[in-house]
């Protein structure tokens, strides 16, 4: 029967037996879906196994340094970190449609993951933390093209990669089993769902530094808030977003004029449908309190009483 130490031992065979001698790449996001699929291919073959980690500059608060500080120290995977932040800010700082952010920073994160695949030369195979859902969905799901997700393909067709995607047979929740079965630590493991372009996305039309600043440390709180109240794995994902106005609000005996940020959790099973999160007015308002008063430029917080539909979980 099947145990996920047969699949892991499974997977690792497999894997070496289709390798063999050669060289393999893979695009680390720090999402669970990647990590596990990375970890999985190193146990199988080491350093054969070549990670990239595209710093785009839209990563929230320490995912970097985090990502580096697991799979580089932690697990030893050989990882090139790419510090790219100038480069996607040039490219779509100030873009303010929203797909044309998404094809922008999709077509960057391309070029530059080919520059470092280029670099090290005959690479063969490429690691895709795909999951069966994700293959499923891609092929006729209509919900797939409102947005245009890069997730699945999206490679150009001229970079001759045999794939290897040892996820694919699994559902979210035996990927998660998967990756703590091989020593994944939790904070990766039951990581909220991400999307690619990041924090790109959740401010609303153009990306500055300051705008960056701003929700990224709005952000940190929410999700910090959300785990100290014991909310974190049964809110599907929970986030700050940051739209381009600016209302009036009053601090001690002086008048502001400063960003709201707004509140977003939902429960959801797969995202293709979504409940706006029912979080107690207790959480609610230690978010509210604590963003005013820590993040500079921000003198109000709305809470997003949205269900998908009508709404999507993202806001752009
Ligand atoms: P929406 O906003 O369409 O999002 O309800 C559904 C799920 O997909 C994620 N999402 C993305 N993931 N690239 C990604 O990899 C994207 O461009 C993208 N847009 C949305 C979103 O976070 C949610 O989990």
């Amino acid at each position: 029967d099947w145990t996920m130490e047969s699949f892991i031992d499974a997977q690792v065979k497999a894997i070496r037996e289709k390798v063999g001698e050669r060289q393999v790449l893979c695009a680390l996001s720090g999402g669970v879906d990647s990590s596990v699929a990375a970890v999985l291919v190193h146990k199988a073959i080491g350093d054969q196994l070549t990670c990239v980690f595209v710093d785009h500059g839209f990563m929230r608060k320490n995912e970097p340094e985090q990502v580096k500080k697991i799979f580089a120290e932690q697990f030893h995977l050989n990882l090139i970190c790419v510090d790219a932040k100038e480069r996607f800010m040039a490219k779509v700082g100030g873009v303010s449609d929203p797909e044309t952010k998404r094809i922008g920073i999709g077509n960057e994160f391309i070029r530059l993951f080919e520059d470092e695949a280029r670099k090290i030369g005959e690479i063969d195979f490429l690691v895709q933390g795909t999951l069966y859902p994700d293959i499923v969905e891609s092929g006729t799901d209509t919900a797939e093209t409102i947005k245009s997700h890069h997730n699945v393909g999206g490679l150009p067709e001229d970079m001759q990669f045999q794939l290897i995607e040892p996820l694919n047979m699994l559902f979210k929740d035996e990927v998660r089993e998967v990756g703590a079965e091989l020593g994944i630590p939790d904070e990766i493991v039951w990581r909220q769902p991400f999307p690619g372009p990041g924090l790109a996305i959740r401010i609303l039309g153009e990306i500055t530094v300051e705008k960056l600043d701003i929700l990224r440390e709005a952000d940190a709180i929410i999700v910090e808030e959300i785990r100290n109240a014991g909310l974190y794995k049964e809110v599907w994902q929970s986030f700050a977003v940051l739209p381009t106005i600016k209302s009036v609000g009053v601090m001690g005996d002086g008048r502001t004029y400063e960003y709201p940020i707004v509140v977003r959790a939902v429960s959801s099973e797969d995202a293709m449908t979504a409940d706006w999160a029912r979080l107690p007015y207790d959480l609610l308002e230690k978010i509210s309190t604590r963003i005013v008063n820590e993040v500079k430029g921000v003198n109000r917080i709305v809470y997003d009483i949205t269900s998908k539909p009508p709404g999507t979980i993202e806001w752009e």
